[in-house]
Order: C-alpha cells, then sequence, then structure tokens
C-alpha cells in the first residue's frame, strides 16, 4: 500500500522501505495483579503473527515476571524503565540485566513522564539507551516536545538535540537495535491527538537527524513510532503516513480489546 505523505519525499524511496510495524502499550501506573492477569490470558492467543507486527505490553516492573510466563508466541514484554549500572547500590532500581535475565525484551527509555517527574535527562536516556542494548533489550525511546515549543515553532529542533544526546557514542549497528517514540508532551494523555501529518512531519526531521548521524541505510530501517492520545479512532490515519511505524500507546492499551484492535489496525501497514 502506498503511503500518504505529508511532505515531497521521493516516491522510490517510500516503495523501498519496509519497517515491521510495532504497537507497544504503556500501562504506566495501571492495574492489579488480577487486571494484568486477566488482560495477558484475553490476549495473548489472539494477537497477530509478530513477524507482521511486533505487539509489545510495556507493564509495572512488579508484574513482569508473570507477564512473560504468559506472553505466548506473538506479545512480547517490555519494562517502562531501567537504570543504566548492571548491579550497584540503587535502592528501588532495576537493571537492563536483571530485565533479560526474566525474560524481557522492550524497555522504553526517556518517557516525558520520567524527565518530568523522576529527573530522567539526556545524558541518563543515552546511558539507558546503551546499558539496554549491551544486554540485548529493545530500548523504545522516546522524544518529544512541550505545547510551549510547538507553539514556538521549534519542534524539529528540539527533537533534534534528544535524539543527537540519546545516540551519542553509539554504533549504528547499535542504533539499528533501536525504536524512537516520538511522543508530544501537549497529546499525551490530553486526548488531544498529533494531527497525522504533525506527527508524520517531526518523525521525518527525526530520521533525517538518525540520517544524519548513521546515513541513509541505516535511519530508513529504525522504526519510530508516534504515541499520544493514540486510540482506536485515530490509529488508522495515523498508520497511514509515510513514516510512522507503530504506536506507542497509554489509555487504550489498557483494555484487552482496544490493544488488540491497535495490532491488527497494524496489520495494514
Ligand atoms: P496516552 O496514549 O494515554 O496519551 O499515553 C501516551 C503515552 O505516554 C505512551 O507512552
Amino acid at each position: 500500500m502506498l503511503k500518504k505523505q505529508s511532505k515531497t519525499y521521493p516516491l522510490f524511496w517510500v516503495k523501498s522501505m519496509k519497517r515491521r510495524p510495532i504497537i507497544a502499550g504503556n500501562w504506566k501506573m495501571y492495574k492489579t495483579k488480577d487486571d494484568a492477569l486477566a488482560f495477558i490470558y484475553a490476549v495473548n492467543v489472539e494477537v497477530p503473527d509478530k513477524e507482521k507486527v511486533e505487539s509489545v505490553i510495556c507493564s509495572p516492573a512488579i508484574f513482569l515476571r508473570d507477564l512473560v510466563k504468559r506472553e505466548g508466541e506473538n506479545l512480547r514484554i517490555g519494562a517502562q524503565n531501567m537504570h543504566y549500572a548492571d548491579e550497584g547500590a540503587y535502592t528501588g532500581e532495576i537493571s537492563a540485566l536483571m530485565l533479560k535475565s526474566y525474560g524481557v525484551d522492550y524497555v522504553v527509555v526517556g518517557h516525558s513522564e520520567r524527565r518530568a517527574y523522576f529527573n530522567e535527562t539526556d545524558e541518563t536516556v543515552n546511558l539507558k539507551l546503551i546499558a539496554a542494548v549491551n544486554q540485548d533489550l529493545t530500548p523504545i525511546v522516546c522524544v518529544g516536545e512541550s505545547l510551549e515549543i510547538r507553539e514556538a515553532g521549534t519542534t524539529d529542533k528540539v527533537v533534534k538535540k534528544q535524539i543527537e544526546k540519546a545516540y551519542l557514542n553509539v554504533t549504528s549497528e547499535n542504533a539499528l537495535k533501536t525504536v524512537v517514540a516520538y511522543e508530544p508532551i501537549w497529546a499525551i494523555g490530553t486526548g488531544v491527538t498529533a494531527t497525522p501529518e504533525q506527527a508524520n512531519d517531526t518523525i521525518i526531521a527525526i530520521r533525517k537527524v538518525l540520517e544524519k548521524l548513521y546515513g541513509k541505510e541505516v535511519s530508513e530501517q529504525i522504526r519510530i513510532l508516534y504515541g499520544g492520545s493514540v486510540n482506536v479512532k485515530n490509529v488508522d490515519s495515523l498508520l497511514a503516513m509515510s513514516d510512522i511505524d507503530g504506536a506507542l500507546v497509554g489509555g487504550a492499551s489498557l483494555d484487552p480489546n482496544s490493544f488488540l484492535t491497535l495490532v491488527r489496525a497494524a496489520l495494514k501497514k
């Protein structure tokens, strides 16, 4: 299917690229153990073939073990945060090494809520990205601008800096093992979704930064997701865009039917 484009973009490129879509649910600090188990039993046999779409649930750390045990053939489990050290005197923290030892496959890094409330910085995002890749976890690296920045017209500049700092000292081989999530802060949990064009334009700008860092061949292969009030109604129009390779979803990932609708929508990519 030819993807809609919001900017002039060479046609041969659009036709040639094939990045497997990802739908990642970010449960944030929601659900009890019983809720989490009910969810996994409802979805794990229903999610589509993982070769066609990567379906991921990023759960609170306390549920990870139970979910990994029951993830089934096609669902994968991710954490929402990690520490960048493999071990150490960091009370309350969990390392990439520990996550991997429990069979976790993905980890969200640098979510705007962690940047805002838990002192996550571009520097720690960079260290976590490297530590995750070193342990064979796929980091979902979050970037995105505030409403003030969007209104000031400096979004591309701000996300460029976030990407450059996140990927400092990261080789192209390791960059290929990462996923980016563009999540404008003003769209998170607000019900105000970026328009497909807005999201696609910023994602194209992010891919250009990755191209500058790693060249076109690499940047074309890195998946870039959109996040921010994605739901069953708007997912199709977002995923129809040329450079949006999937979604990082908060609220709409909590309900099994809604999550399944989102992953099935990605099959059309
Ligand atoms: P919502 O989908 O609830 O807006 O949350 C987006 C998000 O922050 C995913 O990481």
